[in-house]
């Protein structure tokens, strides 16, 4: 990643740009809005192939000259797309190759957008020479903040070009059909392979898929899609372009990619987020992708689009906030993102997402949505010196990670376990949740990364794990780490092959325990633990073969075996959890957890007020981000200086519910809270 990829004297602010929706006259009347909101940037042609190159080979930018033109003009700079997400309609009349393939066999038909085959030669080709031209025209252009290729990727095919590509990938994998056979277990079921022209992707079948198989694909379509924006990455660069190079992944319901692999290939990690939820848990919604950005990013990362005005929840929109458009805004940038970007700068008038929130909605400027804009503009203004990094460190200071990784979600997505209640990506946000609420940073880590800087780290649910993340578990248990692993962890190698033997054959005795088996709850049923924990979902049959118990189940079918236990191991020790705690069992496990480590919250008094503190740091000091989510007016107390009402804080800080604050301190200051 490029260190230079964000300027360090302001952040960014604006969105996705599409004027090509809108006679001249909207764009003339958008300038003089984004001048009085302080955008500086857009995002533009997302979605304009059909535009650009209306038909194979012939390009119209005029258009698209006319909007840098005035963008140019007005001051506000500008990441370009590359359109590839959003085939045009002659490419599929000419190609129908290139359209994508359900796994039922039926190919997905032009009509919406991310209508692409990701291995079909047709549209790569296409893909690279319209990312070319753009290159070629615009790749030097001062304002050029950097290039946004494709847009989420994430279209899985499972037609001719996909099977085609995956057995290559298989080869290059397995080398030999002998042990691919061995990997995927094929003596089971009558699978076995004699040719591999045999091998398909997991297509729509008469039963369970093969978990091996499943799995594998997943990690093809991923390597496949990365495949595809390297070749775009490659056209940039050889047309000379020096900008920044993202694509804007999808957080967090997409599991399509392998994040870490990913962020090794762009120069700035962005992500798009959106909230799934209209209630307080939103906004450990927002700290979750914030943090996992920041740690995929290793650094400043970038919101590339949320919704202004709008939460999405089942089948209706909700109205967001001002207040906690603002407060969303600022929480991303707390966590380390470079601006606050939004899918989309107006509000479509029709198509597919004229519903979506925009910055200037439908009622036009006179609306408090663009008020809140205009708002959102001045205070990231204000706090534009936050923006600089510090020269070394991290941005926020962790002493407890999460161990993150895309395999243990796709291996536990896998068919037919014990209980498929189960879910990876519910398990890791439960733990990062539990540390929200208690007021503790954390943040995300990648099998084999260097853990020795984190007190805790823990690791939900991963059901799958390679030899290199078994050792890799092991050596941080044994310089001194406090592991804490989930239930139905380390079952299984990469493959999904089941370690024999008793559970959790990869770790048992790192963990100092034996399962033998596990033992799902009915949904809705509870057990005790002899702590007072309820867990819920998932229990198992333990006996410690070396560990000593935390706490035992009090109830049920399992009362008086182990539940929770731990074990000393070299200068560390491990703390293996059997059952799925409740999430409020597990907020009181993290709590005291991390209380017995002696890791602390930024403002211990904080914790219960729905004030949410993160301290990031900078190039000028430390600032203390203030996010009032509760409902009680506090007062905040402490050395340093409210960037946004440009007073010092010593004498106290007034927060009125919902609001905020950006504060300037000094590392090591102490904080206090307290209501009124
Ligand atoms: C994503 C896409 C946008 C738009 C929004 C709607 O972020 O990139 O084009 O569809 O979702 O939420």
């Amino acid at each position: 990643m490029t260190t230079h990829a964000f300027p360090t004297s302001s952040f960014l602010f604006g969105g996705d740009y599409n004027p090509e929706q809108w006679p001249r006259e909207v764009w003339a009347e958008d300038m003089e809005l984004m001048r009085r909101a302080g955008v500086n940037t857009t995002t533009i042609g997302v979605f304009s192939w059909a535009l650009l190159e209306p038909r194979e080979g012939e390009y119209d930018t005029g258009w698209l000259d006319e909007v840098i033109d005035a963008l140019d003009a007005a001051g506000v700079s500008f990441f370009l797309a590359t359109p590839t997400a959003s085939p045009p309609p002659w490419l599929t009349r000419a190609h129908p190759d290139a359209l994508p393939v359900r796994p039922d066999g039926s190919r997905v038909l032009h009509g919406s957008r991310d209508t692409y085959a990701i291995s079909s030669p047709a549209y790569r080709d296409a893909a690279r020479r319209v990312a070319r031209m753009l290159a070629d025209r615009y790749g030097h252009h001062p304002r050029l903040r950097g290039w946004h290729v494709h847009n989420e990727y994430g279209t899985i095919d499972h037609g001719p070009h996909a099977a085609a590509a995956f057995r290559r990938w298989l080869q290059q994998r397995y080398g030999n059909l002998e042990a691919l056979n061995d990997a995927w277990y094929t003596a089971f079921w009558s699978q076995h392979y004699g040719e591999w022209e045999d091998i398909l992707p997991p297509m729509q079948t008469q039963y369970l898929h093969n978990p091996a198989q499943v799995v594998d694909f997943k990690r093809f379509c991923s390597d496949e899609m990365l495949a595809a924006y390297s070749e775009q990455v490659a056209e940039i660069r050889d047309a000379g372009s020096a900008a920044p190079v993202t694509t804007n992944l999808m957080l967090p319901t997409w599991n399509h990619l392998d994040q870490w692999r990913w962020a090794e290939q762009q120069d700035l990690i962005s992500i798009d987020h959106y909230l799934d939820t209209t209630g307080p848990d939103g906004e450990t919604h927002v700290a979750y992708a914030g943090d996992l950005t920041r740690s995929w990013a290793g650094g400043p990362w970038l919101l590339m689009e949320q919704n202004a005005v709008g939460i999405r929840e089942g089948d209706r929109t909700y109205v967001k906030d001002p207040d906690r458009m603002i407060r969303n805004s600022l929480g991303y940038i707390a966590r380390g993102s470079q601006g606050s970007l939004f899918f989309q700068w107006r509000a479509s008038a029709a198509g597919a997402e004229s519903w979506h929130g925009a910055l200037v909605p439908h009622a036009g400027p006179e609306s408090r949505g663009f008020e809140a804009t205009v708002a959102l503009g001045r205070m990231l203004e204000q706090i534009a010196e936050v923006a600089e990094p510090p020269a070394e460190g991290p941005l926020i200071e962790t002493e407890v990670g999460i161990v993150w990784d895309a395999n243990g979600w796709w291996s536990l997505e896998t068919p037919h376990l014990p209980n498929e209640s189960l879910d990876y990506s519910a398990e890791v946000r439960a733990t990062h949740r539990s540390l929200w609420r208690a007021g503790i940073a954390a943040e995300f880590v990648r099998p084999d990364a260097d853990a020795s800087r984190y007190r805790v780290l823990a690791v939900p649910s991963l059901f799958a794990m390679d030899d290199a993340t078994v050792a890799w578990l092991e050596d941080y248990v044994r310089s001194g780490g406090h592991l804490v692993v989930g239930a139905f962890s380390g079952i299984a190698d990469e493959h999904q092959r089941v370690v024999l033997g008793g559970y959790p054959g990869r770790i048992r005795e790192l963990l100092g325990v034996r399962v033998e088996e596990i033992w799902p709850l009915a949904p809705g049923e509870t057990v005790t633990l002899s702590d007072g924990s309820t867990v819920e979902e998932w229990t198992e049959r333990m006996t410690l073969t070396g560990a000593q118990e935390l706490a035992a189940y009090a109830s049920g079918d399992l009362a008086g075996l182990p539940a929770i236990a731990r074990h000393a191991v070299g200068t560390g020790r491990s703390t293996y959890l059997s059952a799925r705690l409740r999430q409020d069992a597990r907020d009181d496990f993290w709590s005291r957890l991390c209380a017995a480590e002696g890791i602390t919250p930024e403002v211990p008094d904080a914790v219960g007020t729905g004030l949410e503190v993160v301290r990031r740091r900078g190039a000028n000091g430390d600032y203390v981000f203030c996010l009032h989510h509760g409902d009680q007016v506090l007062t905040v107390t402490g050395p340093g200086h409210d960037l946004l009402t440009d007073r010092p804080t010593d004498g106290g800080l007034v927060i009125q519910p919902g609001g905020v604050a950006v504060v300037r301190t000094s590392p090591g200051t102490t904080w206090r809270v307290h209501a009124g």
